[in-house]
């Protein structure tokens, strides 16, 4: 077997976005496009020699063949190990706990997440530290740096490494660790739930239904849900993983997981339902007629938690992106524990979970996890809310509205507008930033804004700093109204208006999400030009 090194030049579009690289699948499998980036993770690392890595991704189209490459890339650069899971499958959650309990240096894992996949959707990579978190903006920016100075990378050339079967082999002088991807995450699970208690629970006759929406969490969701936890066989759906993710859209979201939502406000509907997406970190959980807000799920678990072993001791606190609902915060309050709003992104929370700041967080697009790995965690959340109702015993809409009639009722809703032209929305964004300064005490739908600003932060724990996150404007406790552009897109620019408008009353905590936060909607509308200067009449997407 020898070692190539293979001439190269830059290749454009290769800076990491809010997780990582993503790009359509097509462009990946592109000459050279994967090897640049792969090459320039390892620059960006300070390089791989004598180091183990773990690898893995969600499953879809090209996740087998670019496995390959970087595992020949590793080799011919020195690295010592690889574990990797069978067939080329980890979850992201999975993945980051393999990091952790395996103290690998690091991690390469393959995936667009909740983007369609298929030759014609999209397909990703990113590199976890470590600590088994997204690489930090530092380590983003240096492999971003070395992607526009690459000359050359390096790879074995060898066979492919059969990885169908658990087990050790060697490529080269590398050695390739096959590992089975829900083992080591099962432990975990089992480490932070009361497994007896949700048994019990599935045994009294409670249904639930879980949709793996094709996608990586299927294998880990049948073992736990199924195998463990003693539900029915075919309480989880679409649990195989599938390289298209069967032609959907795996983001579990009420447009998304549309059957789910049907499923779950038809008649004889199961006591629970959830989801997750292409690579198992997002999650959506939802009651018998009563879908649960991401934000919201945040809040009720951080309140609940203490009823799940992993968390009896308390939370330290709790942190939520900056877009995310403020409902968490009044639980962190009424605790006494520290709250934090970050940018959005998961790599924002690794430090305040590293330092012992935060113990959950989570994110207004499904997103939510805790300390027990450096990545939102979808199926952590289910198995959080299982807990919950196995000790609770009452239903998914008795615990929202006893909740909200403790805390209150923040209505919440994200409007996409997807797609968009770039220089509009950037303008718009413009637009906005234009009259920060002149909003405060203006009257807008009947509501006076309080403050305006561009979201800037300041990590702290390591004094990071991070400008120009977003747009918010705040109602004082009653609303608010948050603008900004994707991170993760492919195509264009994608919108995101964030509202939300807070009820106290436990009379008017029941009316129709889009109606409750009206006057929000008026008020985005009138102070972004969004009619005009998208030249849309309406969002996409409402979560
Ligand atoms: C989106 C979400 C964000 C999440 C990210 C990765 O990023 O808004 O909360 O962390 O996907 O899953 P965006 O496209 O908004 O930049
Ligand atoms: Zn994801």
């Amino acid at each position: 077997m020898t070692i190539r090194t293979v001439k190269t030049t830059p290749i454009e579009g290769q800076k990491p976005g809010t997780s990582g690289l993503r790009a359509r699948t097509k462009k990946f499998m592109e000459p050279n496009f994967l090897e640049n980036f792969v090459q320039s993770i390892f620059a960006g690392v300070g390089g791989v020699e004598g180091k183990t890595l773990t690898l893995g991704g969600d499953g879809r189209y090209f996740n087998k063949r670019a496995i390959q490459t970087i595992m020949k890339m590793a080799a011919a650069n020195g690295a010592a190990r690889i574990v990797v899971g069978r067939d080329g499958i980890l979850s992201t959650p999975a993945a980051s706990a393999v990091i952790r309990a395996r103290k690998t240096d690091g991690g390469v894992i393959l995936s667009a997440s909740h983007n369609p996949g298929g030759e014609t959707g999209d397909f990703g990579i990113k590199y976890n530290i470590p600590a088994g978190g997204p690489a930090p903006e530092g380590i983003t920016d240096a492999i971003y740096a070395n992607t526009l100075q690459i000359s050359d990378y390096r790879i074995l050339d060898a066979p492919d490494v059969d990885l169908s079967a658990d087990g050790e082999s060697v490529l080269g002088d590398m050695v390739v660790e096959v590992i089975d991807p829900v083992a080591i995450y099962a432990d975990l699970m089992r480490s932070l739930f009361d497994f007896d208690a949700i048994r019990d629970l599935f045994a009294s006759g409670f249904r639930m239904r879980f949709d793996a929406m094709h996608a990586v969490t299927g294998p880990y969701a049948t073992a736990i849900i199924e195998g463990e936890l003693g539900a029915p066989k075919g309480a989880v759906v679409n649990a195989i993983p599938l390289p298209d993710f069967g032609g959907g859209h795996p983001d579990p979201n009420p447009v998304y997981a549309k059957a789910l939502m049907d499923e779950m406000f038809g008649a004889d509907a199961p006591d629970f339902g959830a989801a997750s997406d292409g690579d198992g970190d997002r999650n959506m959980v939802i009651g018998r007629n009563c879908y649960v807000t991401p934000s919201d799920s945040l809040a009720v678990l951080a309140a609940n938690a203490h009823l799940a072993p992993g968390y009896a001791a308390g939370l330290a606190g709790v942190a939520r992106s900056m877009p995310t609902s403020r409902a968490a915060d009044r639980v962190a309050a009424k605790l006494g524990i520290g709250s934090y709003e970050t940018p959005t992104g998961w790599k924002f929370f690794g430090t305040l979970l590293d330092a012992g700041k935060a113990t959950l967080c989570g994110e207004e697009s499904a997103g939510t996890g805790s300390n027990h790995v450096r990545e939102k965690d979808g199926l952590w959340a289910v198995l959080l809310w299982l807990n919950i109702l196995a000790r609770r015993r009452q239903s998914v809409a008795e615990i929202m509205s006893a909740h909200w009639a403790e805390y209150g009722r923040d209505y919440y809703s994200r409007h996409d507008y997807e797609g968009v032209d770039k220089a509009a929305a950037e303008g718009l964004m413009d637009h906005l930033r234009n009259q920060l300064a002149s909003l405060p005490g203006q009257t807008v739908e009947g509501m006076t804004v309080t403050a305006a600003d561009d979201f800037a932060y300041t990590d702290p724990v390591d004094g990071s700093k991070a400008s120009k996150q977003g747009v918010r404007v705040t109602f004082g406790d009653d609303a608010r109204l948050v603008f900004r552009l994707s991170g993760t897109g492919t195509v264009g620019a994608t919108l995101r208006v964030y509202m939300e408008r807070f009820e106290a009353d436990p009379a008017k905590q029941s009316e129709e999400t889009q109606a409750a936060i009206a006057p929000v909607i008026r008020a985005a509308a009138a102070l972004a030009g969004i009619r005009t200067r998208l030249g849309r009449d309406g969002p996409d997407v409402m979560t």
